[in-house]
């Protein structure tokens, strides 16, 4: 909705300029090209607010930083478990990072290559949790929900085993923010490290902090690949977007209050 509304502004802006410039037509249409490639990143997001309420135009949400802090717009980096009690969102995937990582299909391919699968959904019984990542779009189902293969390395990742959701494991929920007051493209995960499944997927002490220490040990360790293709993953360490410790999180276990912004770079 946001591009649809951006984009003929840019266009308006672009021809009125092209127009008065000295530019032959074939120079022109490059630069248009290159223009309509990166304007959804340098569109201000305020254009939209300035037009419709003048009193918000300080609200300026930059997402050339690859995410946005959910809480500048009312949302906030635990997710809804239950009515009181949410799970970290301790681990983000930049909006800087490969655009194919960044679509959905794109980003199980990805996750594969950590050792995490998607398709083992269907062996999963626990709820459906929401979360309101500040950009607009208020509270989300969770948009993708991957667990722990159970053989990970060494030798890579055994198909077809989703043993974890039996044996209890590693395993995250995602969401997109992309909403069109924040739409910096980031994925936001929730990820925990949990008991097997007779216990009702309790998550296990101090399996907050364990389960993204996992997802990232085994994003940053090496390239990673899934088939023929090939990531390096950057962490950076942010403090300050959670609160430590267990105000509010489920089941009541401590977390440190660090979030890790990964980049992933194709290879
Ligand atoms: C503009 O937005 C603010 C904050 O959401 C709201 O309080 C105010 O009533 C709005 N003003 C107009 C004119 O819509
Ligand atoms: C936002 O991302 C989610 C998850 O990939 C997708 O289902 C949804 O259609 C996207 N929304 C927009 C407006 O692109």
């Amino acid at each position: 909705m946001f591009t649809a509304f951006v984009t003929p502004l840019f266009l308006l802006i672009l021809s009125n300029w092209v127009r008065s410039s000295p530019l032959s037509s074939s120079e022109s249409q490059h630069i248009n090209w290159k223009l309509g490639s990166t304007s959804r990143m340098q569109a201000p997001i305020s254009l939209k607010m300035v037009s419709t309420n003048m009193t918000v135009v300080d609200t300026e949400i930059d997402v050339t930083n690859g995410w946005v802090d959910p809480r500048i717009l009312g949302g906030q980096l635990l997710d809804f478990t239950t009515r009181h009690k949410g799970e970290p969102l301790n681990v983000i995937i930049s909006g800087r990072s490969d655009p194919y990582v960044l679509s959905e299909s794109g980003f199980s391919t990805y996750a594969k290559s950590l050792g995490f699968s998607s398709e083992c959904f269907g062996l999963h019984y626990g709820n459906i949790h929401q979360a309101n990542l500040g950009d607009g779009n208020e509270r989300q189902d969770e948009q993708l929900l991957a667990r722990q293969y159970y053989f990970t390395r060494p030798g890579g990742p055994v198909l077809g085993t989703c043993w974890e959701s039996l044996a209890g494991g590693n395993h995250f929920r995602a969401w997109k923010q992309n909403g069109t007051m924040a739409d910096s493209g980031a994925w936001f995960l929730g990820v925990s490290k949990e008991e097997h499944s007779g216990k009702h997927h309790m998550i296990i002490p101090d399996g907050y902090n364990i389960g993204r220490d996992f997802l990232v040990a085994q994003a940053v360790s090496s390239p990673t690949h899934w088939n023929s293709i090939w990531w390096q993953t950057e962490v950076e360490w942010v403090e300050g977007l959670l609160e430590p410790g267990n105000d509010g999180v489920n089941h009541e276990i401590e977390q440190d209050g660090f979030v890790a912004v990964l980049t992933v770079t194709r290879l």
